[in-house]
């Protein structure tokens, strides 16, 4: 007897998640290290280490992050270390499968990701996985909190932002914008900001993302931020309330154009619906305030409701996994 068991994989820059129908959650951060040379290969023991575990020991290590705005990079050290991570991370989950038994698996790719990046996911998945259904990540989060009427998804992720408006049928192309401007642009703003007001501060991109997920906001107040940072290696605090701020506007704010853009082009008579209707996902939607920022940005078009989904991590997983186990069986490619 062969089991088919189904998974969800949302396929992220930063963190790759998988949700099976086993019930099993599993995210891991998307890179893959290689030992830089003899003693660190000596140290570790191993080809390659994976995600947490890479990165904690990344001194030791050639760092891959293969994803880079959403897609697979066009190389061939990324199309490994892609298929590294997740025959890791599918074995992880499901241990009790034989050798007899078949994966289905739903992957979320970015709203537009072009045909050559869904080719390069079925390629690396072909001895991993025996039938693949590509879904659109914005998609795969509506399905996730079943809204399948008039709603408005906005995706932040680490390197693109999905945006996609639902109107009951397979979203098209004038549905959907993606931007560039995400989670690794706020880092990179972030980091020049902070280093312009203090010239001589060490930041490393860990910092700077540890600072962001705890203090970042678009909110209108906020405590005084004091962070404590080293300069040359000595411990001061000091203050970013306003920088962060005004950096962390500079990813909300192309975001809003994009949902006054797709607001001001629906149909009139469902403009209104849609604007109350918008759901924020993605780990970009923890960043304090940022429902009411969109909120306001539709003041003029009559206010809008926009609310953040409950579990940031797993929404495209588990909306890539309840795809997979809908879907009939002539919608599956298989591999
Ligand atoms: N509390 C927070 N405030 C602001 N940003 C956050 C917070 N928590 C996580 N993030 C950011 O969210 C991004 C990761 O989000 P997510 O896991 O959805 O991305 P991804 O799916 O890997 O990327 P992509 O969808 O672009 O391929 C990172 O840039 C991370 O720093
Ligand atoms: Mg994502």
């Amino acid at each position: 007897m062969s089991n088919i068991f189904y998974v969800g994989i949302d396929l992220g820059t930063s963190r790759t998640s998988l949700a099976t129908s086993t019930g099993k959650r599993i995210t891991a951060r998307t890179c893959v290290g290689y030992p830089k040379d003899i003693v660190s290969r000596k140290r570790f023991g191993k080809a390659y280490l994976l995600g947490d575990e890479a990165l904690a020991n990344r001194l030791g290590l050639n760092m891959i992050w293969p994803l880079g705005e959403g897609v697979i990079r066009n190389d061939e050290k990324s199309v490994e270390a892609t298929g590294l991570i997740l025959r890791h991370i599918i074995a992880e989950a499901l241990p009790e499968k034989k050798e007899s038994d078949k994966i289905y698996a739903a992957v979320g790719v970015p709203a537009q990701a072009s045909l050559t990046n869904k080719r390069a996911i079925i390629d690396i998945t072909r001895d991993i996985i025996d039938k693949i259904l590509i879904v659109s990540e914005p998609f795969a989060v509506a399905y996730s909190v079943d809204r399948f009427d008039e709603v408005l998804i906005i995706d932040i992720g680490a390197g693109t932002t999905d945006l996609c408006r639902m109107h009951g049928s397979v979203p098209e192309a004038e549905d959907q914008i993606t931007l560039k401007i995400a989670g690794n642009f706020l880092d990179e703003v972030i980091t020049e900001a902070i280093l312009e007001k203090f010239p001589q501060v060490q930041l490393t991109p860990q910092i700077v993302r540890r600072i962001k997920e705890k203090y970042g906001y678009v909110s209108d107040v906020s405590e005084p931020v004091k962070v404590t940072l080293t300069e040359k290696g000595i411990p001061s605090e000091y203050e970013i309330t306003e920088i962060l701020r005004e950096s962390c506007l500079k990813l909300t704010q192309p975001v809003c154009e994009a949902v006054q853009k797709l607001v001001g082009t629906f149909d009139a008579d469902f403009q209104e619906k849609l604007r109350n209707n918008i759901i924020i996902a993605g780990g970009g939607s923890r960043l304090k305030g940022i429902d009411r920022a969109v909120e306001k940005s539709l003041e003029n078009y009559g206010g809008g409701n926009a609310a953040t989904v409950q579990d940031a991590e797993y929404c495209g997983s588990i909306g890539a996994l309840k795809m997979a186990m809908e879907m009939p069986e002539e919608y599956w490619e298989k591999i």
